[in-house]
């Protein structure tokens, strides 16, 4: 299987006024096309910046991020943005639906920044897989978290992603709710064969994936295949 993220020594320092931050300390890790990855770790230990850096959201201090054998650390946002919409989907803690469009024109984007052919019925078949064919002229507004986070999902899978970052996608979530997205999560990406990245407080959805990266401190303190953790 091709690499497709290789992480070499990254290290994110946020500076503000005369302090400086050092939230990544030197993160080393590959994962392989088709790995279905989890990063777990206390609250503020660099979860959501190391997937920010990982999906070329924000970039490093120093270290690199290989993505699809692209090295994202020399290039320019708009340059980053290419290489996002082309092989990357990802799915925010707080969803980030565009307020002012629909669920269907939410899930159109990405596949029209793309140029794409037949969008409006390619973004109806995945709210359909998500089972909100019904609310597809609802805004964000009025629509639940849960029905938000369905939404935000297909917009995540409507660019056929390469790689798929997903920051707690159920942590807003009640638990019936969450075992929802949680399962069409994982169906979408078993019938896309999408790598996937997710961070999570829940060890059980962890448990859930191949491998489990633990940080602390902005440094990985285990890595380990889950058929080993689940054994002990
Ligand atoms: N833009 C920023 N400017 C300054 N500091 C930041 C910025 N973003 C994050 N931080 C700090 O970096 C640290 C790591 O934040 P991050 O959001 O990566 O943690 P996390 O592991 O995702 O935590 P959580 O589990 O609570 O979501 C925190 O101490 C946070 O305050
Ligand atoms: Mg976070």
């Amino acid at each position: 299987m091709p690499t497709i993220l290789h992480i070499q020594d990254l290290k994110k320092t946020y500076d503000s006024g005369d302090r400086h931050l050092t939230v990544l300390q030197g993160i080393n890790f590959s994962l392989q096309a088709g790995d279905v990855c989890s990063i777990v770790g206390p609250s503020g230990s660099g979860k959501t910046t190391l997937l920010g850096l990982c999906a070329g959201l924000d970039r490093a201090s120093s270290g690199s991020v290989i993505l699809n054998g692209i090295k994202l650390d020399s290039l320019s946002e708009d340059e980053r943005a290419q290489v996002r919409n082309k092989y990357v989907g990802f799915i925010f803690q707080n969803f980030q639906l565009i307020p002012t469009l629909t669920a269907l024109e939410n899930v159109m984007v990405p596949m029209e920044l793309r140029g794409e052919r037949n969008v409006q019925q390619q973004a109806m078949e995945l709210l359909a897989r998500v089972g909100l064919a019904e609310r597809h002229d609802h805004y964000p507004t009025q629509l639940s978290g849960g029905e938000q986070q369905r939404v935000s999902l297909a917009r995540a899978f409507s660019n056929k992603p390469t790689i798929l970052f997903a920051d707690e996608p159920t942590g807003n979530l009640d638990e019936e709710t969450g075992d929802r997205v949680e399962k069409l999560l994982f169906d979408l990406n078993h019938e896309a064969g999408t790598t996937l990245v997710l961070v999570t407080h829940d060890l059980d959805l962890a448990a859930k994936t191949d491998r489990i990266i633990r940080i602390k401190g902005g440094t990985v303190v285990s890595d380990q295949v889950t058929s080993i953790v689940n054994d002990e």
